[in-house]
């Protein structure tokens, strides 16, 4: 068996952005079910950030990323939807995408489309596989169609600028927030219809005055905390409050109950790893997201890059709510 070695991005406690520490790995050969990627360029998720804090507890020491693309370097037994040599993309457990070299399941690894270059692909598969679960799979009763208003936060981020698209090419009338003027003219130039700046405006004043009273059918919330309780407000009658992320903090609990005089409300809590549990399922997700972007209807806009000896200060940075778009580690 040869042994390969690679840089990596460790964690031995959870904590702050000083606790990633870059170490030497040694990389063995895949077993079955598994592949050795090499990777080109990693993703960088704010899910990334929970692990590393502990919001989501890891066993120690801990690897982070979930997020990547490279080529294939090995492939274990029983792997028949790659080959030594593919291109490849992935958005998967288990975390440790930040390194050069790793072997992982093959399962939510993806042959990467020729037209989609190497950083595009690391900086989407996690957040555009997410905004297709969502526009597509996490619906209200009867649907979406187009000309429905739904309302995405955190619009400018890197989930947001491709759900904004995506919603726009679906028809829909997405009213996004973001916490500057900046990231709301951003949220705009990439097909949200309308974008409210939260940090300064009432966002339930503003989209009871665009949906002339009448509410959204869908909130989709990755903010958390800080925007659930007039999130479900923004709501129609019987409309879905689509709970995924924690960005400001984990929503607290609440009673059912509340739900009721509010007009009926459904609410969920979704994680992309649900939709992608078979290789079939992430797939088919995956060749709806290559669709969109090699048709140019979503665009992955990259707006930071960081060396992968430079993580702390990516995580410094995305926690402050500095990054727009999507962000990439370099090799
Ligand atoms: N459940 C799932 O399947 C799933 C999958 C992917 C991502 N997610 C979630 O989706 C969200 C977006 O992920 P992403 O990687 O694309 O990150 P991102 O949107 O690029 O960054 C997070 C954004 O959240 C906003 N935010 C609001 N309050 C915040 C606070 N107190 N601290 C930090 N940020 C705050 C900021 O935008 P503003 O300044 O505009 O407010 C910030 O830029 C995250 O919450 C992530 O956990 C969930």
């Amino acid at each position: 068996m040869s042994i390969h070695t690679s840089r990596a991005i460790q964690i031995d406690q959870h904590g702050g952005p000083e606790q990633l520490k870059l170490v030497q790995i040694t990389v063995g050969e895949p077993g079955p079910g598994d592949v050795r990627i090499r990777h080109h360029a990693v993703g960088l998720n704010f899910i990334d950030v929970y692990h590393r804090t502990g919001l989501y507890p890891m066993p120690m020491p801990a690897r982070l990323g979930m997020e990547a693309a490279g080529v294939i370097e090995a492939v274990g037994e029983g792997v028949t939807h790659l080959q030594v040599g593919d291109r490849a993309a992935y958005a998967s457990p288990p975390p440790g995408s930040y390194c050069e070299l790793r072997v992982m399941p093959a399962k939510c690894v993806c042959k990467l489309p020729d037209a989609i270059s190497f950083e595009t692909g690391a900086a989407m598969m996690l957040k555009g596989l997410t905004a297709q679960y969502l526009l597509k799979r996490t619906l209200p009763m009867g649907g979406l169609h187009a000309g429905d208003f739904v309302l995405f936060h955190a619009a400018a981020g890197g989930v947001g600028l491709i759900a904004c698209q995506w919603a726009r090419a679906l028809g829909l009338r997405l009213i996004g927030t973001a916490g500057s003027a900046q990231k709301c003219a951003l949220a705009l130039a990439n097909g949200a219809e309308f974008a409210i700046n939260y940090a300064e405006e009432d966002f339930l004043a503003r989209v009871k005055e665009i949906t002339a009273g009448q509410g959204v059918k869908v909130v989709y919330d990755s903010v958390g905390k800080d925007t659930w309780d007039k999130s479900l407000d923004c709501l129609a009658p019987l409309g879905l409050m689509a709970s995924f992320g924690n960005a400001s903090g984990p929503v607290p609990p609440f009673a059912p109950g509340i739900l009721g005089p509010k007009g009926s409300l459904y609410v969920t809590r979704q994680t992309l790893f649900t939709h992608m549990s078979t290789r079939e399922s992430t797939q088919a997700m995956a060749d709806e997201l290559f669709a969109v972007v090699s048709s140019g209807q979503v665009q992955i806009h990259i707006a930071q890059r960081y060396r992968l000896e430079d993580v702390q200060q990516a995580h410094r940075d995305l926690e402050a709510r500095k990054t727009t778009g999507c962000t990439v580690l370099t090799l």
